[in-house]
């Protein structure tokens, strides 16, 4: 029986860990759940998985949900200090580290300083602190074990295989729902048409983190840190229909990839069963009805995000942070209207631009950068002429 918490488990993956924990109720135990402010959620979870401690980081939505279980049965922390504790639980084996953006970055670094094997879908964490993370993890003999499409894609591909070996990885992009449009259209791209992924169902962020290619970005820098790859080694293929995952080139030519229908409890699974597979009993992939699979360049004049990913990655050790958290607040505020579609490159870029070099050598050092970024990106989303 493998112990489990689950760091944002009443999200889209979240959700998703739980509906695979559901199919194997004698393999894997619940031991706690934690998340942002969806008291009424994270309560159905509680009554249908018996969690022994459960954290969520609004004090208010914790309040009520004291209000309303057994808290002899359960215990309710709040916080960023109950997250951390939820994560550093000592009767777990592994924590699902799945929160949205940089919030995640303390609970999963607290999972990783106790011990805890890590499967990480929560990709911001990695761009912010890639480095130092695996550096936490070596320190206290812990894997991170990739959740992401792609990366588990990479992660499959490369088992039984010398890392030498490998002359690059390609990290396959769906292109997300503009793709096709020309340009100038994407001026007027509201939430809701952003809202709309061609391929997958998951969390506001990243869906639209999909449609400016800055998830694929975020993807890059995750790449480096998860496999230790120089950056010269990770490119990114168009491929529209999401069945091929990712694919690592060997230095004689042979390209090994990882195929299947989008369904995120296929990747979600092989990192909670590591080294086993389990039968998730998915449709059969036909790809005789596929029929075809297309392929493209991705376009970085049309969709910057990409490519200030990789200029972040090539530069200053801080213009990663600096990149992620200024995406963020651009998203939020796009989400909210406040800003247009082609404002967030344009907050993010001058961002970047913005940021002076300081040592990075600690969290505490990244978290500086990351406020200092957001309060820079939120000054200069002042100057964007409200959009819709
Ligand atoms: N969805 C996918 O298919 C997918 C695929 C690959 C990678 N990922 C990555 O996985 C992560 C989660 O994505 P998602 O799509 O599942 O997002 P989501 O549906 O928006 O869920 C986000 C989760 O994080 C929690 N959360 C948000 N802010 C928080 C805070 N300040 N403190 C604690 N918890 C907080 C939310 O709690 P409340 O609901 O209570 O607010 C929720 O449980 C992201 O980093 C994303 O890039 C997602």
């Amino acid at each position: 029986m493998k112990r489990l918490v689950i760091l944002g488990s009443t999200g889209s993956i979240g959700v998703s860990t739980l509906d695979v924990v559901a199919q194997f109720p004698d393999k894997f135990q619940i031991v706690g759940l934690a998340a942002g402010s969806k008291d009424d959620v994270l309560e159905e979870q509680i009554r249908a998985f018996h969690p022994k401690v459960v954290a969520l980081s609004s004090p208010d939505a914790a309040k009520r949900l004291r209000s309303r279980i057994d808290t002899t049965q359960v215990e309710v922390m709040d916080g960023e200090g109950g997250l951390c504790e939820v994560a550093r639980f000592p009767e777990c084996d592994l924590v699902i580290s799945a929160i949205v953006g940089g919030a995640g970055l303390k609970p999963t670094l607290a999972a990783l300083q106790a011990g805890r094997q890590v499967a990480l879908a929560n990709k911001e964490p990695m761009v912010m602190a890639g480095q130092l993370m695996q550096q936490e993890a070596q320190a206290h003999g812990v894997t991170i074990f990739p959740i992401d499409s792609e990366h588990s894609a990479i992660f499959q591909s490369m088992e039984g295989h010398r890392k030498v070996d490998i002359r690059r990885v390609v990290l396959t992009a769906s292109g997300g729902p503009f793709w096709d449009w020309d340009a100038a259209d994407l001026e007027h791209v509201t939430p809701e048409q952003a809202l709309k992924h061609p391929n997958w169902t998951m969390g506001a962020k990243i869906t639209i983190d999909s449609a400016t290619l800055m998830n694929k970005g975020l993807e890059v820098i995750e790449a480096r840190w998860l496999f230790d790859l120089p950056v010269a080694q990770i490119d990114v293929v168009i491929h529209r229909e999401s069945i091929i995952h990712s694919l690592v080139e060997y230095c004689d030519g042979s390209v090994l990839s990882q195929l299947g229908h989008p369904d995120m409890r296929a990747p979600i699974s092989y990192a909670m069963n590591y080294p086993e597979r389990v039968p998730l009993h998915p449709p059969l992939l036909d790809l005789g009805k596929i029929g075809k699979l297309t392929f493209f360049p991705p376009n970085t004049e049309k969709f910057p995000c990409l490519q200030l990913a990789y200029d972040a990655l090539t530069g200053e050790a801080g213009l990663p942070a600096t990149l992620n958290a200024a995406n963020e607040i651009a998203v939020h505020a796009f989400l909210k209207n406040q800003i247009a579609f082609l404002d967030i490159p344009k907050v993010i870029q001058e961002t970047m631009a913005a940021y002076s070099p300081t040592p990075l050598s600690s969290i505490e050092d990244v978290l500086d950068v990351d406020q200092w970024a957001r309060r820079t990106a939120e000054d200069i989303m002042k100057t964007c002429v409200l959009a819709v």
